[in-house]
């Protein structure tokens, strides 16, 4: 199979494309513009194989994205901003390459005969949830401005196969972690921050539930996904340790060897969703997808990730934004 991957370079779009062809025979194609969070040193491992080729491209151009589309039977569209605090700092650019930018890619991959389309996608398009678990046919209302977008996107891939009859699949996930992730995003922020003897941000009370899932189950349910998802279906990919953003930091500080006194308590994230939880039962009952990663050993795996590849998150500038 030759496969379309938008996005490759950044932290979960980069672990696919590792998996891909660490594990087999795919022909891999990565599309990525290499925007702040997009990183070809996430590529290295798989650099020189003969069956992977990098375009360095924007999915909102359509003559681009019709050139590279040609010739591929599947997409697996990463391609996103994905940074909720940037959303609330400014909408636009969330707007034009989620929305827009699958827009693009769904025209694209109709016209040249694409045989499936797996859109990428997350738990924040549902908003909070105070008890219980999202299941995949529940309303949208998301709450920040990249949840929306996605939404947006979401909304859009399933009219393309309602409307056009393209093969479409999505997939909704958790809070992601593991090696390879722009140091943003809460864990390896705090990690990197720590390691540096630098201070922490925590915002409000951090009593925000979260769940986390470690990258590699992730990418391998999106894999399940690509090959026995039913066109037309979302499945989540959950199943993940739930814990609040507190019980996560205090983890967090005991393995990077510091204590409380180096959290700055923060005012809260404009909108932040106080929880979200999605019910892993169809990937499982349907696709026999479970989460394999052990939380407590995916996460001493990272940190000790982010302590041995300092030179990986020294390069880019790391900003110190307190979200997940
Ligand atoms: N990180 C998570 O916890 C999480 C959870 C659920 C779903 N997701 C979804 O997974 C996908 C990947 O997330 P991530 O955390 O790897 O993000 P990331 O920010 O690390 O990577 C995004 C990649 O997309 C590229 N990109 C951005 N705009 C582009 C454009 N216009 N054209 C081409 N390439 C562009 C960037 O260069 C980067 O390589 C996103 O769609 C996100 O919504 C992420």
């Amino acid at each position: 199979m030759r496969i379309l991957v938008t996005g490759g370079a950044g932290f979960i779009g980069s672990a696919f494309v590792r998996r891909l062809l660490t594990g087999g025979a795919e022909r891999v194609t990565v599309l990525d513009a290499l925007t702040y969070s997009g990183n070809l040193a996430n590529l290295a491992p798989v650099a020189g194989h003969a069956d992977y080729a990098f375009v360095r491209g924007d999915i909102r151009d359509p003559d681009t994205v019709s050139r590279v589309m040609a010739g591929h039977d599947a997409v697996v569209h990463f391609a996103a901003e994905s940074h909720v605090d940037r959303s609330i700092a400014g909408a636009l650019p969330f707007v034009s390459t989620n929305v827009q930018g699958t827009q693009v890619l769904l025209d694209a991959a109709l016209r040249h005969g694409v045989g499936r389309f797996v859109h990428v996608s997350t738990d924040e398009v549902y908003g909070s949830i105070d008890e219980g678990h999202w299941r995949e046919d529940q309303p949208l209302a998301p709450s920040s401005p990249y949840s929306a977008s996605k939404a947006g996107s979401d909304l859009l891939a399933l009219a393309c196969h309602r409307t056009h009859g393209l093969d479409v699949v999505i997939t909704r996930c958790s809070n992601n972690y593991g090696p390879y992730q722009y140091c943003e995003k809460l864990i390896p922020l705090f990690v990197t921050n720590l390691l540096q003897g630098k201070r922490v941000p925590l915002y409000g009370d951090g009593g925000n539930v979260r769940e986390w899932l470690h990258v590699d189950d992730h990418c391998r349910g999106i894999e399940t996904v690509l090959r026995h998802g039913r066109a037309g279906e979302i499945y989540h990919i959950g199943g993940g340790a739930e814990l609040t953003n507190r019980e996560l930091v205090g983890r967090l500080l005991a393995a990077c060897g510091a204590d409380w006194s180096a959290v700055d308590h923060v005012a809260d994230r404009k909108g932040h969703d106080r929880r979200y939880a999605l019910s892993a039962e169809k990937i499982r009952d349907e696709l026999g997808f479970a989460p394999e990663i052990d939380f407590t050993e995916g996460l001493a795996a990272t940190v000790a990730w982010y302590r041995e590849n300092r030179d990986w998150w020294r390069a880019p500038a790391a900003e110190a934004v307190a979200g997940a």
